[in-house]
């Protein structure tokens, strides 16, 4: 059931172990009878714009990141990132004909919602993708789809991740199809997305063998370092801010290749990096990085989807369509935060000083 955490400790594993069935039930909501199920209104209004800009906070904002590529590819739109508490005194540029994405698992965040007031203001549309139907975020926009990931209770989010992700891909792929688009053609949503979670299965059957390999990893430590390129290198960003969340271990997500810009000075003996690898063209200069820090000292873990994978790696994931890494990818550094934090003897859903939902500015 969707309430209460059954058999869990925490709310947090039992949410991160739902996400294969949160990535089936956002099918079955949105892919009916071989059609899929987004109102024509937020199809036209995407294909009429000529730049959209996704503004969110927090983890929503990288999965906004996590978006960015396949949505481009598939829309033919650029899309811009934008952190809600900067956009208020800090406010692009904006294109000719901009569509407004507000990306928040509560629809709640007061940061997003001042943007969303002073956006309609300007008279441009926005569309809202949260968990909660009937939440702010989406009573005042133009257009809402919904998550369907279930409640959410833990405070670090990680389905919410997940679910945002994957709508965001059935959107793009709408859109694509919409307008005739052919990367969206060649993209088989239906099957990419139930092999996703097949990879997440795979992965959250690795429990008890993670669980060590963070103990050897993390033990003791007070900060460490998350690299990767591309998709990967927003995947660091919010395995970071995970770790940080409930562990309070220092984590910062880097670019692998601008680590050597500054950033590897903070490697010592023993600093923990942990690298993820799932972009083939890019994973042989991730392993260069990773080569770097060794040699000044750095251990290393490694998650690598498995087409990439040789025996020195730690964490293997099953690989995935390159637009939906970052699905698969982030469910075992989830997995490293809840260890990490468990290990610590920590409350792993209520950190301090955080909240669930911020609805003050
Ligand atoms: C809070 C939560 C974060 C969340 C962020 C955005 O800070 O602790 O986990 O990512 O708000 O929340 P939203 O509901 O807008 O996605």
């Amino acid at each position: 059931s969707d309430i209460g955490k059954g058999t869990y400790p925490y709310y947090m594993l039992k949410e991160i172990d739902e996400q294969p069935a949160v990535l089936r039930r956002i099918l079955q909501h949105y892919y009916v009878d071989g059609q899929y199920k987004i109102d024509e209104e937020i199809l036209k209004a995407i294909q009429q714009a000529d730049r959209l800009y996704i503004v969110a906070a927090g983890t929503s904002y990288h999965a906004g990141f996590a978006s960015k590529a396949f949505f481009e590819e598939m829309t033919k739109t650029p899309v811009e990132l934008c952190i809600a508490s900067e956009f208020g005194y800090n406010m692009p540029l904006l294109s000719e004909k901009p569509l407004f994405i507000y990306i928040s698992q509560s629809g709640e965040t007061a940061d997003s919602r001042q943007v969303l007031v002073k956006t309609k203001a300007l008279g441009y549309p926005a569309l809202t993708i949260t968990n909660v139907a009937g939440s702010t975020l989406s009573r005042e926009a133009d257009y809402t789809l919904s998550l369907h990931a279930g409640p959410e209770i833990a405070v670090a989010s990680t389905k919410a991740y997940t679910a945002q992700i994957s709508v965001m891909a059935v959107l793009a792929k709408a859109v694509g199809d919409y307008i005739g688009n052919i990367a969206a053609s060649e993209f088989h949503l239906v099957k990419e997305l139930s092999l996703v979670a097949t990879s997440m299965v795979a992965v959250l059957a690795e429990k008890e063998r993670i669980a060590e390999k963070v103990e050897e990893h993390l033990k003791g430590t007070r900060n460490s370092f998350y690299i990767g390129r591309g998709e990967d290198y927003y995947v660091s960003m919010e395995a970071a801010l995970k770790l940080k969340e409930i562990s309070y271990i220092q984590c910062e997500g880097f670019a692998a290749g601008e680590l050597k810009h500054g950033t590897i000075a903070l490697i010592e003996e023993n600093t923990p990096v942990q690298a993820i690898l799932s972009h083939k063209a890019l994973a042989p200069h991730t392993r260069g990085n990773i080569m770097e820090v060794i040699s000044r000292g750095a251990k290393v873990l490694t998650v690598v989807s498995d087409d990439l994978a040789n025996e020195d790696d730690d964490i293997i994931v099953p690989s995935v369509h390159p637009y939906l890494t970052s699905l698969a990818m982030v469910v075992p550094t989830q997995m490293i935060a809840y260890y990490a934090t468990l290990q610590r003897g920590l409350d792993v859903d209520k950190p301090r000083n955080l909240a669930k939902s911020v609805t003050v500015e």
